[in-house]
């Protein structure tokens, strides 16, 4: 007698036309806002009602009329526009897209940190990047986002001490640029640590009169041969004020390129490549896997059955109060 073969099922190519009209229309009848961050891929991006930058997306939740929201970037970002509105449903394509920096700094660790501290009688405050858990948002003075950490970090009284979690490359730049003596905690973004700084002087070298522009979660060596520092929003502003057409090598992940194009297509955009730490080969790793996981099938899902879902956690009331000094 033959046994019967098990064969893993195979995932049903979908027709990523048919999926937008489908999402389309879905959103008008669930009453749905769709956000999407400039990392996802774009496709999901040209059906989104928003798109941006970490601080605008966080903004325009606050100014959306529908009684749901489809997030489509990672965890962290689907909790802070639940925490801003608290009486809407808020649908994250994927509830395993999270983030290596928000892993960095569980609030367990970051609680006892800040107990020894105290109990060391440093009179501090902590300024944590959004790339966050709301748990330890809850435990922070003020949140900044690549778009205002300047400002933010100019409100924090003079005479405290600043501890700055969870990124160590965002914070280095900012003790940089501010003056302010910080301590780091020692978290990173899995993406932006890798560039490889040989590809990018390679790629310099090809192409005279290119300009770097580079996220401030990259490393110190690559942004020591960078032209233009920012976030995602500051990259994009960039490109559309230079009329002229110039090459862009691109230190940020790389989906970016996708509002960069439209926004200026006069422009050539190459995206530097990433480093694989265990063969020191390049790789295409600066793809984030958490953004990747935002599928325009998983739009329709979410929005088709109302889950996955993020639910209010009672520490989610501390957590706005530090979030609305901040960001609005
Ligand atoms: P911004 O879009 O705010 O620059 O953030 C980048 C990022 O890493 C989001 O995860
Ligand atoms: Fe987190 Fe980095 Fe991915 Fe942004 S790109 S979500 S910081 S892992």
């Amino acid at each position: 007698m033959s046994l019967p073969v098990l064969t893993a099922p195979v995932a049903v190519e979908e027709d990523p036309l048919d999926l937008m009209d489908e999402i389309d229309s879905l959103k008008k009848e669930k009453d749905a806002t769709i956000l999407a961050h400039f990392y996802v891929d774009g496709e999901i991006q040209d059906i989104a009602d928003f798109t941006g930058d970490s601080l605008k997306l966080a903004r325009d939740a606050t100014r959306v009329t529908t009684s749901t929201i489809v997030f489509a970037g990672v965890h962290f970002m689907g909790e802070s526009a639940k925490i801003m509105n608290p009486k809407k449903r808020v649908l994250i394509p994927d509830m395993l897209a999270g983030c290596s920096l928000a892993d960095s700094c569980p609030p367990e660790q970051l609680a006892a940190f800040q107990e020894q501290l105290r109990a060391q009688g440093r009179d501090f405050q902590t300024v944590a990047y959004i790339n966050t858990s709301a748990a330890v948002k809850s435990l922070c003075d003020w949140i900044v986002t690549s778009g205002n950490a300047r400002e933010i970090i100019d409100r924090v009284p003079k005479d405290k001490e600043i501890l700055f979690v969870p990124d160590q490359h965002l914070g280095r730049y900012l003790v940089e640029i501010t003056g302010r003596k910080m301590i780091l905690w020692p978290g990173s973004c899995m993406v932006h640590e890798i560039f490889s700084i040989q590809d990018l002087i390679r790629a310099k070298k090809k192409n005279p009169g290119c300009i770097v522009i580079a996220h401030p979660e990259c490393p110190q060596n690559i942004l020591e041969i960078t032209d233009v520092i920012g976030g995602t929003e500051k990259m994009r502003q960039y490109v559309m004020a230079l009329k002229e057409p110039t090459t862009f090598l691109v230190a940020t992940e790389a989906a970016m390129i996708h509002p960069l194009t439209k926004a200026a297509p006069q422009h050539t955009y190459i995206p530097v490549p990433g480093i694989m730490t265990s063969s020191g080969e390049t790789c295409a790793c600066n793809r984030c896997p958490h953004m990747a996981r935002n599928t325009l099938q998983k739009v329709r899902d979410c929005l088709r059955d109302g889950r996955p879902e993020i639910e209010w956690k009672d520490y989610f009331q501390q957590a706005r109060a530090v979030l609305d000094k901040s960001l609005l």
